[in-house]
């Protein structure tokens, strides 16, 4: 499969699917027909995976100087300690603006490694090789990239395309059940967003993507690529539509914060979209059997839909939605649906109906 993402305002790049890495270096030479020197950006546990294939890839182009830097695994590392020591590493061995920046891994190595390439000496190129399937369907495209900062998810970061997405969907094999699962409850939010038949298709081929049947994920991944390209192709900086994209991401990053990694980013999303479909029907928006359907259906693909907290703990997730990206001074704005395969973002959402729908996910003993 490949697939163009095209927009006027900035510039294109190529999503390929391919079964193994043995693609890359021509395509690399393609894209960068002078490449000489290229940096491998991982994490811990990626890294020794795939560090081999990859490298024995790169072997192809001859004379490319490879450099490597490797970080520790997890949400923790996207933080400036880690883009400041990757900048000291990169200036260490005179990486220049000609150089390539080339990720491996999942939506931390690409949210970080995307954001030290467009402030390095102003900007170098960077290739995205996601490894999550989170980070296929999702984090890799699109081009926003950065980090977390005092504890709120990426408040530091820039706009940068990358130059080209190489997905090896082979690396699924060795990724965790719980991580393939967090990656699920992207695509299913790409349903519930935009496109209510394939929504119904995800709960239809149930068994075969809990199965990870090979041609299920891949149709998957391209309708859900796709459903994310038309959003990111009409609105590539979120001057508009595309903050759609963040359905079930108000609450899902309170609570992501709130609980510091003990809920992965899938599993806050889905816990975040069952919390705003609940608003959603309280604003009369979608029916009460849609509301329960949508709750109902996080459950069978092993992605929470409550949390158990006490009334104190409920008020802090409220205040970390607070500083939201997508509120202005005084008005909490929040991506809703209107039904299944269609959503809006609705400014100034009454305060006291989002604390009922942190206290909805709030698993309480007497419920
Ligand atoms: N930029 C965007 O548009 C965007 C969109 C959605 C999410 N995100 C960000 O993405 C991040 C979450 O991404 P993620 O879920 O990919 O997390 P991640 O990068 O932390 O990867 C999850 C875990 O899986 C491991 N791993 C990755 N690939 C593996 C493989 N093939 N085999 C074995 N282990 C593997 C990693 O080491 C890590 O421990 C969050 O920080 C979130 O904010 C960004």
């Amino acid at each position: 499969m490949e697939i163009t993402v095209t927009s006027k305002k900035v510039s294109s790049y190529n999503i390929v699917t391919k079964e193994s890495f043995e693609d890359l270096s021509s395509i690399l030479i393609d894209i960068f027909p002078d490449i000489k020197c290229v940096c491998l950006v991982s994490d811990s546990n990626v890294f020794p995976l795939y560090e081999k294939e990859v490298k024995e890839e790169l072997k192809k182009i001859k004379g490319l100087k490879i450099h490597e830097y490797v970080f520790k695994a997890g949400e923790a590392s996207k933080d400036m300690s880690v883009v400041e020591d990757l900048a000291k590493y990169l200036l260490s061995v005179n990486f220049s603006r000609s150089d390539v920046i080339i990720s491996i891994g999942g939506g931390v190595v690409s949210d970080l490694s995307g954001f030290v390439a467009s402030i390095y000496k102003r900007g170098v190129a960077h290739v995205n090789l996601p490894t999550t399937l989170l980070a296929m369907a999702d984090a890799s495209i699109g081009g926003k990239t950065g980090v977390d900062f005092e504890g709120i998810k990426n408040t530091i970061g820039a706009f940068d395309m990358p130059s080209l997405i190489y997905m090896n969907l082979s690396t699924l094999n060795t990724l965790p059940d719980r991580e393939y699962y967090s990656g699920f409850a992207e695509i299913m939010k790409h349903g519930l967003i935009a496109d209510q038949k394939f929504y119904m298709w995800l709960i239809d081929n149930m068994y075969e993507i809990c199965d990870k049947d090979k041609e299920t994920i891949a149709q998957m991944l391209e309708t859900s690529i796709n459903i994310k390209k038309a959003v990111v192709e009409r609105d590539p900086l979120e001057k508009g539509d595309r903050a759609l994209l963040n359905f079930g991401h108000s609450i899902g990053h309170a609570v992501e914060s709130y609980f510091e990694g003990e809920y992965l980013h899938g599993e806050a999303i889905s816990l975040g979209c069952v919390a705003e479909a609940y608003i959603s029907w309280k604003s009369n928006m979608i029916s009460m059997e849609d509301y329960y359907e949508i709750r109902d259906m996080f459950v069978p693909f092993n992605l929470p839909i409550s949390i158990q907290v006490d009334k104190k703990a409920e008020e802090e997730i409220f205040k970390r939605l607070l500083n939201d990206k997508k509120n202005d001074i005084n008005s909490i704005n929040i991506v809703l649906l209107n039904k299944i395969g269609k959503a809006s973002l609705v400014k100034g959402v009454d305060q006291n109906l989002i604390k009922e729908a942190i206290s909805e996910i709030n698993f309480k003993d007497e419920d």
